[in-house]
């Protein structure tokens, strides 16, 4: 499904990064795993700003656009094409992990996230945007799966072991390609594992 979508020229979600992501990449600690990372507009941003970034994506077809971006804006990005649901990151390795638009399926979530928290440092960061279970009746994006869509309540108990610094659910206006396009109600979280 996804090779599909990505088969276009152009870049579904576009080229500029996530907006809450772009506000609060400052706190973001060195190097940076990127969950689901897509065309690369995330990535190649983060790695404008100096940050060594590992994207990891099921969809080869959307891995390699995020190669073409990196090499037009001149920048260099590390990607995996891997499934999420089998993907093991190295421990105590990353300074930060960021998740954007990367819906899973609780199965892989609870599979995932113990890894991820153990992926990170010590005071390593997790910065997440997903949308949220409000968003189930809308039309402006996000998967119909109330089991994919999250709630600061799920957010918070997945990630046990890393304490919020911000945690929020909100309307905003997403306007992030031809299939994030509008109010939305979204879910963002930024945390930082416990030492
Ligand atoms: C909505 S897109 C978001 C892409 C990117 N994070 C962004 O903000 O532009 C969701 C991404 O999740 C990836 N994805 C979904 N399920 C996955 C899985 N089980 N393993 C790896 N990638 C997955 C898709 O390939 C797709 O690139």
């Amino acid at each position: 499904m996804w090779n599909q979508r990505y088969a276009d020229d152009a870049y579904i979600y576009g080229t500029d990064p996530n907006s809450f992501l772009a506000e609060h990449a400052h706190i973001l600690i060195d190097p940076v795993l990127s969950l689901a990372e897509g065309e690369g507009r995330n990535a190649v941003f983060l790695a404008s700003r100096g940050l060594n970034v590992y994207g990891v994506d099921g969809s080869e077809v959307g891995l390699a656009k995020a190669q073409k971006l990196a090499q037009s804006q001149g920048v260099e990005i590390q990607t995996e094409v891997a499934d999420l649901g089998l993907f093991k990151p190295p421990a105590h390795h990353y300074g930060s992990v960021v998740s954007i638009s990367a819906h899973l399926p609780s199965p892989i979530r609870n599979r995932l996230y113990p890894l991820v928290e153990r992926c990170l440092k010590p005071n390593g960061i997790i910065l997440l945007e997903a949308y949220s279970e409000n968003q189930m009746t809308r039309d402006t994006g996000g998967p119909k799966d109330l089991d994919m869509l999250m709630t600061c309540a799920k957010v918070e108990h997945e990630f046990p072991h890393c304490e919020p610094i911000l945690i929020r659910e909100l309307e905003r206006e997403v306007r992030e390609g031809k299939y994030h396009t509008g109010m939305a109600s979204v879910v963002q979280f930024i945390a930082r594992k416990k030492a």
